[in-house]
């Protein structure tokens, strides 16, 4: 038995926001933005607008995709970092909003390593005999942890003054803000008994010695967990120690994917495609020259969507089916590395 992928889909926000527009909140420039990290636009989600609303748009057009119905699913996985409420988690939201049987949710938060995690999670439930087909979704709305109170509002073209305090707050978080877009992505996956297609072999790993490289504050550590003064002081932004998870992202990612091919008795030329999490274009290309692989192996989207955490696997993924570059009979490994740490890499025959 193996777990094949049936569907997918994407929910993208509508508003674009170009390197430009951040420009007027905050001192930045397009140049460095596209020099450091390959991104030139991302989307926003409106207001209201939650990683629920944005998983649901991708779940329904996976579901499409792969010719089911809600009442076809057994078990529903969704994997974000910015969930619409503290708890429940987007699983219930998902469920109830889409009209799903009162199935098992299952909400899981490994930030960008969401998705693969999310992946083996279902191919491991699959294989358990369990369920038969499961939704997976990774989706992230990031705008609400930007300085939203700050001018952000100029990104939806709502034209204003920003003030000198306003910029000087939001060029404190600029080498994190720049960084990130709004949206999601979905797959429905499901047992299948014939033939070869289907996740092969993944691992999965944690280190968290030292959560600080990247990490949020607000929580069951503070009384209350959030304190008026966190919003002020800008204490409810995520904080990032870049460089570090640059090292670490270029080397855990290679270092997975050597991992699971020779685990699956792959040869690593074998691999048509390398699915990488999408969070730094130098990133990516450091991955594809580690691996030694042709650039057109490893693709990447980060120009146009920046980085979407949970929803970067399956846009990706969902881009390339579209556009042809995954073809049937192929071998991809997926590969991902976020906050926790937590990276790895899974293998999967198309
Ligand atoms: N615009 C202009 N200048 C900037 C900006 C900006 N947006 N951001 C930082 N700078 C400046 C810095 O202040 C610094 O100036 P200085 O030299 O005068 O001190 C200079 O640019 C260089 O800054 P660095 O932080 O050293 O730049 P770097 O080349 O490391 O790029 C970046 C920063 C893009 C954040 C990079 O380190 C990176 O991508 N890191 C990994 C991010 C990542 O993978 N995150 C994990 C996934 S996220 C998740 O799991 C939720």
């Amino acid at each position: 038995m193996k777990s094949v992928i049936t569907g997918s889909g994407i929910g993208i926000p509508k508003n674009v926001v170009r390197n430009d527009m951040l420009t007027k909140l905050m001192d930045t420039s397009d140049e460095w933005i596209q020099q450091r990290s390959g991104v030139q636009e991302r989307h926003y989600a409106e207001a209201g607008q939650s990683s629920a609303d944005l998983g649901m748009l991708a779940a329904q057009d996976a579901l499409t995709a792969a010719n089911k119905t809600t009442a076809d699913i057994d078990a529903v996985i969704f994997a974000t970092m910015t969930p619409a409420y503290y708890f429940p988690g987007n699983g219930p939201i998902v469920q109830a909003k889409m009209g799903f049987p009162e199935i098992p949710t299952f909400d899981i938060r490994q930030q960008c390593s969401g998705f693969l995690y999310g992946l083996d999670l279902a191919d491991s439930l699959l294989k358990s005999g369990k369920f038969n087909r499961i939704l997976l979704i990774g989706a992230d709305s990031h705008t609400p942890l930007m300085p939203w109170h700050r001018g952000w509002e100029i990104t939806f073209g709502h034209d204003r003054e920003i003030t000198p305090e306003e910029y000087e707050f939001n060029t404190r978080f600029r080498h994190l803000t720049v960084l990130f877009g709004d949206g999601a992505g979905a797959m429905v996956i499901e047992r299948s008994e014939n033939g070869e297609r289907g996740f092969l072999h993944s691992r999965l790993f944690t280190n968290g010695s030292n959560i600080e490289a990247l990490y949020m504050k607000g929580g069951s550590r503070t009384r209350p967990w959030i304190e008026p003064e966190q919003l002020v002081n800008g204490d409810l932004i995520p904080i990032m120690e870049g460089r570090g998870v640059f090292k670490e992202a270029v080397s855990r990612m290679p270092g997975a994917v050597r991992t699971v091919c020779s685990e699956a008795g792959v040869q690593l030329e074998e691999v048509d495609l390398v699915l990488s999490h999408q969070a730094n274009l130098r990133i990516v290309e450091a991955v594809q020259k580690q691996l030694g692989l042709p650039p057109e192996k490893v693709p990447h989207n980060i120009e146009r969507y920046g980085n979407t955490t949970s929803g970067t696997l399956p846009i990706l993924f969902h881009e390339c089916l579209t556009d042809g570059r995954i073809q049937p009979g192929m071998l991809i490994c997926f590969t991902a590395l976020g906050s926790g740490l937590h990276w790895g890499a899974a293998l999967y025959r198309t």
